[in-house]
C-alpha cells in the first residue's frame, strides 16, 4: 500500500560537473527499478542542471531547504515557488543539520511546511533525537514534540501529501546506524502519534523514511521492517553504485 521511497540528500557536496554526472548515472540506472519512488536532492545552485540531467526519467528532483515567505527582501533565501519553477517535486524540511547547525526551530519548520504544501511541493519532514535525548529515555517525547511543532495546523488532507523522515541525529553521518528494531519502534510511535491526532487510516497511509548511515549492507534489513517505507540517504547517495545498492534493498 505504501510505495517505498528512496531519496538521496547530497547535502553541500559535489561540483556542477560531478552533480550532473551523478544525476545522469542515477537516471540511467533508474530504468531498471520498478515499484520504488526515487529522488535526489542536490545543492540548490545545481537544481536546474540536475533537473535537466534527470529529464525524461522517473527520478524526482528535491531541494534541501527553502524559506517560507513567497517573495521579498530575504537576502540569500529561496521560495517554494522558485523550487517549483526549477522542476522540484520535493523539499527536505527540518533536517537535523538545519535544526542543530543552523538553528531552525519547529516553528520555522512549520512555516516552511505550510508554504511548501501551498506551492504543491511534497515536504520530506525530518524528526530525530540527539544521543543524549535517547540515553535519557526522551526519544518518544522528542519525536512527538517535533512532529506536533513541525506539523501544527496541517490538515488530514495535507498530511497525506507529506513524507516523514525519522533520522536519529546520532546516526547521521556517523556510521552508527539505528538497529532495525530501534527504527521500527520509532516509526510505530510516529504512526500512533498520527492515529491519535488524525485517524488510524491516515496513519497507515503516510510514508516514513529512515535516515542515518543507511548503506547497501544495512538497507535491506532496515527496509524490511513493517513501518519503514524507504530511506533518506546522505553519504551513500553520492555514489550511484551505493545508492542503487540501497534501492535494491527496498524490493
Ligand atoms: P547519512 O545522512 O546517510 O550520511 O548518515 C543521512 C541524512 O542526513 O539525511
Amino acid at each position: 500500500m505504501r510505495r517505498p521511497f528512496i531519496a538521496g540528500n547530497w547535502k553541500m557536496n559535489l561540483n556542477r560537473a560531478e552533480a550532473v554526472a551523478l544525476a545522469k548515472a542515477v537516471a540511467e540506472r533508474s530504468t531498471a527499478v520498478e515499484g520504488v519512488e526515487l529522488a535526489v536532492c542536490p545543492p540548490s545552485v545545481y537544481l536546474e542542471a540536475v533537473g535537466n540531467a534527470l529529464k525524461g526519467s522517473k527520478v524526482g528532483l528535491g531541494a534541501q531547504n527553502m524559506y517560507h515567505e513567497a517573495s521579498g527582501a530575504f537576502t540569500g533565501e529561496i521560495s517554494a515557488a522558485m523550487l517549483v519553477d526549477l522542476g522540484c517535486r520535493y523539499v527536505i524540511l527540518g533536517h537535523s543539520e538545519r535544526r542543530h547547525v543552523l538553528g531552525e526551530t519547529d516553528a520555522d519548520v512549520n512555516r516552511k511546511v505550510a508554504a511548501a504544501l501551498k506551492a504543491g511541493l511534497t515536504p520530506i519532514v525530518c524528526v530525530g533525537e540527539l544521543l543524549a535525548e535517547r540515553e535519557a529515555g526522551q526519544t518518544s517525547a522528542v519525536i512527538r514534540r517535533q512532529f506536533d511543532g513541525s506539523l501544527a495546523g496541517v490538515s488530514a488532507a495535507d498530511l497525506a501529501k507529506i513524507v516523514i523522515a525519522y533520522e536519529p541525529v546520532w546516526a547521521i553521518g556517523t556510521g552508527k546506524v539505528a538497529s532495525p528494531e530501534q527504527a521500527e519502534e520509532v516509526h510505530l510511535d510516529l504512526r500512533k502519534i498520527m492515529a491519535n491526532r488524525y485517524n488510524a487510516g491516515l496513519a497507515q497511509e503516510v510514508r516514513i523514511q529512515y535516515g542515518g548511515s543507511v548503506k547497501p549492507s544495512n538497507a535491506a534489513e532496515l527496509l524490511s521492517q513493517a513501518d519503514v517505507d524507504g530511506a533518506l540517504v546522505g553519504g551513500a547517495s553520492l555514489k550511484a553504485d551505493d545508492f542503487f545498492g540501497i534501492v535494491a534493498g527496498a524490493k
